[in-house]
């Protein structure tokens, strides 16, 4: 049962305010999701006005509600961080003081069995961010062949030994219309042993590579950090919070190989032990920082 009122927990909010040094001007918050983390920089930088993006209509709409209070300090848009010079030049804004990346998937978007992200929630094979888009995960699993899903698995969910055999059971087994069915099938496709040793379940990284592949989420990082630099200010603050090690690494690379970047997070910021705690779901955030030039 999906549970409508849980409310996405933002995470490593301190460190996204220490990090993003003063602010008088406009922040643009790239994944405005539940609004968690505008809310927490409106409060905290009186003079400061927000933009937030997000191509997931359910999370604009609580977030509109929740930032209600702030009234013209914060404009939100239905639009992909893509697309995010277009949006501010619509707005006429040139450049901006800070901007942020919270990658991932929102509690919402988990909780939701509708959505079909959660292989521990069963519901249709959906998977998308933007319900305006046409692919879905039940494209990939029924239409894609055998040896382009066996890559996803392999790239984009690092299932290195067995992402041959658990594309051969998927083909094998189609038609899948459910995550329930789709953990049968990856449940089939592995021995007992590997599935008891998994640290997670077992189903993780399949449901991550479809994931990815269905919002092209890899390319969509790539394309934002390209274009972040251009409408940064000078002595500006790009921060991104990413979830997995593929994320990670195109974050560093990019802060790395930009010239018109400074890196302040030589290693990424990690949450404290009290928030992990708290919030299980921080456990594999990771914060880079780099500063406009
Ligand atoms: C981890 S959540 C962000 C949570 C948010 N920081 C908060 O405090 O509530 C990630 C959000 O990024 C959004 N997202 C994913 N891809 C996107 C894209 N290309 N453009 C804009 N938003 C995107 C998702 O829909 C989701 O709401």
């Amino acid at each position: 049962m999906s549970d409508p009122e849980k409310r996405h927990v933002p995470v490593m909010v301190e460190e996204v305010v220490n990090c993003v040094g003063s602010l008088s001007g406009v922040f643009l918050d790239c994944t405005v999701g539940e609004g968690g983390h505008t809310e927490a920089i409106l409060g905290s930088f009186e003079r400061c006005r927000v933009v937030g993006l997000d191509v997931d209509v359910d999370a604009l709409e609580l977030a509109k509600r929740r930032l209600a209070k702030y009234g013209s300090r914060v404009i939100l848009k239905h639009a992909s961080y893509t697309e995010a010079e277009k949006v501010l030049q619509s707005l006429a804004i040139s450049h901006v003081d800070g901007i942020l990346l919270d990658l991932g998937v929102s509690t919402l978007q988990l909780e939701k069995s509708e959505r079909g992200f959660a292989f521990a929630r069963n519901g249709p094979l959906d998977m998308r961010m933007n319900t305006d888009q046409d692919l879905t995960a039940f494209d990939i699993v029924n239409t894609w062949p055998e040896s382009r899903i066996a890559r996803i698995l392999f790239e984009y969910g690092e299932e290195k030994r067995f992402s041959k055999r658990i594309a051969r059971v998927i083909v094998a087994n189609r038609p899948i219309v459910s995550t329930k069915e789709l953990v049968a099938a990856i449940s089939k496709a592995l021995p007992y042993e590997v599935k008891r040793s998994r640290r997670r379940h077992f189903a993780t990284k399949v449901f991550q590579a479809i994931r990815i592949a269905v919002n092209d989420e890899l390319n969509n990082v790539r394309r934002v950090l390209e274009v972040a630099p251009n409408i940064l200010a000078k002595s500006g603050r790009i921060l991104v919070i990413s979830f997995h090690s593929l994320e990670d690494r195109i974050v560093k690379q990019a802060f790395r190989s930009c010239e018109q970047l400074r890196v302040i997070t030589r290693k990424p910021m990690l949450p404290s032990s009290e928030e992990v705690v708290r919030n299980p779901r921080s456990r594999s955030a990771k914060l880079r920082v780099a500063e406009r030039i």
